[in-house]
């Protein structure tokens, strides 16, 4: 059997929350961002990670790579647990790692070249190489994403937000990371764009055998680049299927409200599907319902929902909730 390529084990992120005013003896209050989450991602696979603004996407893939304070386990290859190494062995795994963030101007230096930008990373990491072998290798990866040869000693500001995101995918694969994470990477971008993005992030992934973790807050945009998707609501995990089988028979009532607000191309479809509506306003982080999470605005919640909390179980199909299966037409009403 193939080892995963990364294992991570009940990952749980608590920030510690102090307001203005707090004492010393102010018992702590704590954020608690992710919760109990698992996951296995195997070499070149993709593993869509989707759910609402807020419910603990970034933080979970910071966890991943000790940007967040976190606990649990974080296997890489089988071998070493990622949160429990010390600041310099975790350097090591930088480089096998690379991340992708939404806005990309905002993460390029404004004062250096393209071509800086892309080599950077190599000399920090690969300081062996000579001048020219870096050089080489930032064309090489340049003509890879799509930008031109002259475009070299152009600054940030000059590129589109389309550019800028495939100079930030540049600057990630040049150091060749087995894992790529991409924190919402179109996001920010036009519709036509965030194809095109998708398209190269996809044909890179098949040359490079890289795996990714991709998040959106959309399902829509996690579906055809994903192997896996996972569904996160307020830092725990909803559910978590192989993309076909969670696009074609999503059990969790929040995956199924989530899935009938993306739009259908087909204006007859679009125009006669039921929206499932979310009632009431995302509960504070701060305070979760008791029991499911979700309780507060599941259209099927029953008493049992507020004691239990539902565990996700193990498989290909996972789905935290005490009650799965389809919403009936009574129910989403
Ligand atoms: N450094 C931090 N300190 C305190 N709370 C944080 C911090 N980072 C994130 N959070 C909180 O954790 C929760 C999850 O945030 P985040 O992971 O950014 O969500 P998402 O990426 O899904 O939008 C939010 O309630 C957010 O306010
Ligand atoms: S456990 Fe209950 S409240 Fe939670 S999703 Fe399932 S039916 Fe809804
Ligand atoms: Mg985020």
């Amino acid at each position: 059997m193939t080892t995963p390529l990364i294992s991570a084990r009940d990952v749980n992120v608590r920030f510690r929350i102090t307001r203005p005013g707090d004492m010393p003896w102010t018992a702590p209050r704590h954020l608690h961002a992710v919760n109990g989450v698992s996951f296995d991602l195997m070499p070149g696979q993709t593993l869509g990670i989707v759910g609402e603004s807020g419910c603990g996407k970034s933080t979970l893939a910071r966890a991943l790579i000790q940007m967040a304070p976190a606990e649990g386990q974080v296997i890489w290859q089988g071998s070493d647990d990622l949160l429990a190494l010390s600041p310099s062995r975790m350097k090591r795994y930088r480089s096998e790692i690379q991340m992708i963030f939404q806005d990309p101007l905002a993460s390029l230096n404004p004062r250096m070249t393209l071509g800086q930008i892309i080599a950077e990373p190599l000399r920090t990491h690969r300081p062996d190489l000579g001048r020219d072998e870096v050089k080489t290798r930032v064309r090489d990866m340049m003509d890879r994403v799509g930008l031109l040869p002259q475009m070299i000693n152009r600054y940030p500001h000059e590129f589109s937000g389309g550019q800028c995101q495939r100079i930030g995918i540049a600057r990630a694969l040049i150091v060749e990371p087995k894992l790529l994470i991409c924190d919402e990477p179109v996001s920010a971008l036009d519709v036509s764009i965030q194809a095109q993005v998708i398209e190269l992030l996809q044909e890179l992934q098949s040359d490079l055998g890289l795996a990714m973790i991709f998040i959106a807050h959309d399902l829509s945009v996690v579906k055809h680049i994903s192997d896996e998707v996972m569904v996160l609501y307020l830092g725990r995990m909803m559910e978590k299927a192989p993309s076909e089988l969670l696009y074609a028979d999503p059990q969790h009532p929040y995956t199924q409200a989530l899935m009938s607000a993306v739009p259908v191309p087909d204006p007859v479809i679009e125009r006669e599907k039921t929206i499932i509506p979310l009632h009431g306003d995302l509960p504070s982080p701060m305070a979760p319902p008791s029991g499911c999470v979700f309780r507060t605005r599941c259209p099927r919640a029953e008493a049992a929902c507020a004691e239990e909390v539902p565990q996700p179980g193990r498989g290909r199909h996972q789905c935290a909730c005490l009650f799965p299966g389809r919403l009936t037409a009574e129910e989403v009403a």
